[in-house]
């Protein structure tokens, strides 16, 4: 199963991929996340990227597409994937149809206000990139990762004006490909307003799995 999680920043996607991932056995490829090691690792395209996520703002496409057509030539990614944040653009769709067909795209339907309430609560973990919220999916532990022990954190771009350039951005350059991925057919709608154990079920149910 090839899927895209499509949806405005702070939606629940990297939330729910976590989930999928132990019902469907693909990997999971977040853009975002393969960014964010290579900052936090200082490799060349981490400082090349650094400023331009901190601000909310896309990396080019170039960059990305380059990225995700590589990591999906790896092994693990022949019998599926989820790709989480990746396309962003019209551009990086067209891309994608070149080098990969997807089965189906899932699209996470949220207001902004939900967004920003999920956003200014979240906390991640430094080692393995799980995602917390200090109200709704609190750690068993204060700053600590329930999974790894890892230390959690805020993203820097989980700062107010972050946020808002995110959802310009959002509207902008991503919203548009919610009627792409439709006019293709292959587009599946999810309710991300429930609580998570409920949004896995809107999933299952939407996905038939
Ligand atoms: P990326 O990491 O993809 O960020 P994003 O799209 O903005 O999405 P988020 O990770 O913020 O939100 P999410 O939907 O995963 O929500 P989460 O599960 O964490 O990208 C970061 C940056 O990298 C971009 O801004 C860009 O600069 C760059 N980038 C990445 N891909 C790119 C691309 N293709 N092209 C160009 N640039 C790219 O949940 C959020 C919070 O809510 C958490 O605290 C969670 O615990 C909580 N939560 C989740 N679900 C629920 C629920 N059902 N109920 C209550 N709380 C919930
Ligand atoms: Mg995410």
């Amino acid at each position: 199963m090839k899927l895209v999680f499509l949806g405005p920043p702070g939606a629940g996607k990297g939330t729910l991929a976590a989930k999928a991932v132990e019902l469907l056995q693909i990997p999971h490829i977040s853009t975002g996340a393969i960014f964010r090691a290579a900052i936090a690792a200082r490799t060349p395209l981490g400082i090349k990227v650094k400023e331009i996520i901190d601000a909310g703002k896309l990396v080019d496409d170039e960059t990305t597409i380059a990225l995700v057509r590589e990591r999906l030539a790896a092994e693990d990614a022949q019998k599926g994937y989820i790709l989480d944040g990746f396309p962003r653009t019209i551009a990086q769709a067209d891309a994608l149809d070149s080098f990969s067909k997807v089965d189906r795209v899932v699209n996470f339907d949220i207001p902004d206000g939900a967004v920003i309430e999920r956003l200014s609560g979240r906390r991640v973990c430094k080692n393995c990139g799980a995602n917390y919220h200090i109200l709704f999916t609190k750690p068993k532990t204060e700053g600590r990762c329930d999974l790894c022990g890892g230390e959690l954190y805020t993203r820097d771009d989980d700062q107010s004006d972050a946020i808002q350039r995110r959802l310009e951005v959002y509207r902008a350059q991503t919203a548009p490909l919610i009627e792409y991925y439709r006019r293709k057919g292959l587009l599946v709608d999810v309710d991300a307003r429930p609580a998570v154990d409920q949004v896995i079920e809107n999933f299952r149910k939407a996905l038939k799995l």
